[in-house]
């Protein structure tokens, strides 16, 4: 049942190009350059009037709204916010009937999260759930939704559900973006590029052997700093968020500008630091923290874009995504740091598929 995998979880991260095509299959549209996403059941001039976006969810399912925060505001030009689901539900949150509020839960059950649906729902806002389970709670009360069709994630750490969520947010920006201003050759740019995600996700699995050798060198810590900017600063929490759950080694994801108002202060040989590098806007200033970093000895992973030489260089170690829109690129560089995460805890004789005081469902808050 785990397909010739040692662990639920290696069979859930290599299972993500049929996933990611799961989520997909009958939701884009290449030549009007839009997603079929019927299941919101909104009509164009109903998404027109959609003046906010909130995103509720938690752990992994936040980390993901946080990226989709990025693209709805990148494509669409529409305010988005990311809450976690236990802050909106008890702070008697602001949001009214012209705010779209986006559930997101693998399980479906998770119970800070279906409170804040019941709470979102109460105040008369639109409600969609982003689930994996079919039928589960949270589907069942937002009544609205996308199914991620991830199919069941059995090991605790979440891998393939995160990968549906972001491709699932990514078609729900391009879907509020064509309803505003985003023309059409440019929704179709988007199309395609969503429609590599397989492939890029495939590119990095071939470099497995690479990552768990890499992996090797940093089996020995006890902390480490995951730095990000843009877009990749959510995966620098979700990688952070990975190592800590299946490694037992502290990690903090943390925004790349914001390191030297604080955290800096901890670097030292024993710190080591992993860096979302790859190309695109802000690559300039995450690498010239990278040096800062480098400047008090602490040892530097990089997750770069393939064939980058100059950027490669300032690393001690690198893993190689290939070249693709900041966009997208989150995905392949979550994949990236999920094996390297499954590798590091290999290595430390984790129990992969179930860490020490996790539950897969958290119905309890
Ligand atoms: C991380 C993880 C948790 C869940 C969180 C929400 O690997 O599994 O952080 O993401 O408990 O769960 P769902 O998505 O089921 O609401």
């Amino acid at each position: 049942e785990k397909g010739g995998f040692e662990h639920y979880m290696t069979k859930e991260i290599f299972e993500q190009p049929e996933t990611i095509r799961n989520t997909t299959r009958g939701r884009l549209d290449a030549e009007r350059g839009t997603s079929i996403l019927s299941g919101l059941n909104l009509s164009p001039r109903e998404l027109v009037d959609i003046q906010r976006l909130l995103i509720v969810g938690c752990g992994t399912s936040m980390n993901a709204g946080l990226i989709g925060e990025y693209a709805i505001e990148d494509f669409a030009g529409i305010p988005a916010e990311v809450e976690q689901a236990a802050e909106f539900r008890y702070r008697n949150p602001i949001v009214g009937s012209r705010d779209l509020v986006l559930a997101i839960s693998q399980s479906g059950e998770t119970a800070d999260t279906l409170a804040a649906v019941r709470e979102a729902v109460e105040k008369g806002s639109l409600v969609a759930g982003l689930v994996n389970v079919v039928g589960s709670t949270i589907a069942r009360e937002t009544g609205r939704g996308i199914y991620l069709h991830a199919g069941p994630e059995i090991s605790v750490a979440s891998t393939k559900a995160f990968t549906s969520q972001v491709s699932v947010l990514l078609m729900i920006a391009l879907k509020l973006a064509r309803g505003r201003r985003l023309s059409q050759a440019r929704g179709i740019e988007i199309v395609q590029e969503i429609k590599r995600i397989p492939e890029l996700i495939e590119w990095v699995l071939e470099t497995n052997d690479k990552i768990a050798e890499v992996a090797q060198h940093y089996t020995n810590y006890q902390n480490m700093f995951y730095i990000g900017r843009g877009y990749m600063y959510p995966v620098a929490m979700e990688g952070a968020l990975k190592i800590k759950e299946i490694s037992y080694i502290h990690a903090e994801g943390y925004n790349a500008a914001e390191l030297k108002h604080g955290p800096i202060a901890l670097l030292d040989e024993n710190m080591p630091v992993i860096a979302l590098a790859n190309k695109g806007a802000g690559q300039d200033k995450t690498l010239s923290n990278v040096e800062e970093c480098k400047a008090r000895s602490a040892p530097v992973l990089g997750v770069v874009t393939a064939g980058d030489k100059e950027s490669a260089d300032i690393f001690d170690h690198v893993i190689e995504i290939p070249d693709c829109p900041q966009y997208t690129s989150v995905i392949p560089a979550a994949v990236a740091l999920q094996l390297f995460s499954y590798h590091v805890a290999r290595l430390r004789g984790c129990s992969i598929d179930q860490p020490r005081n996790l539950a897969k469902s958290v119905t309890v808050e």
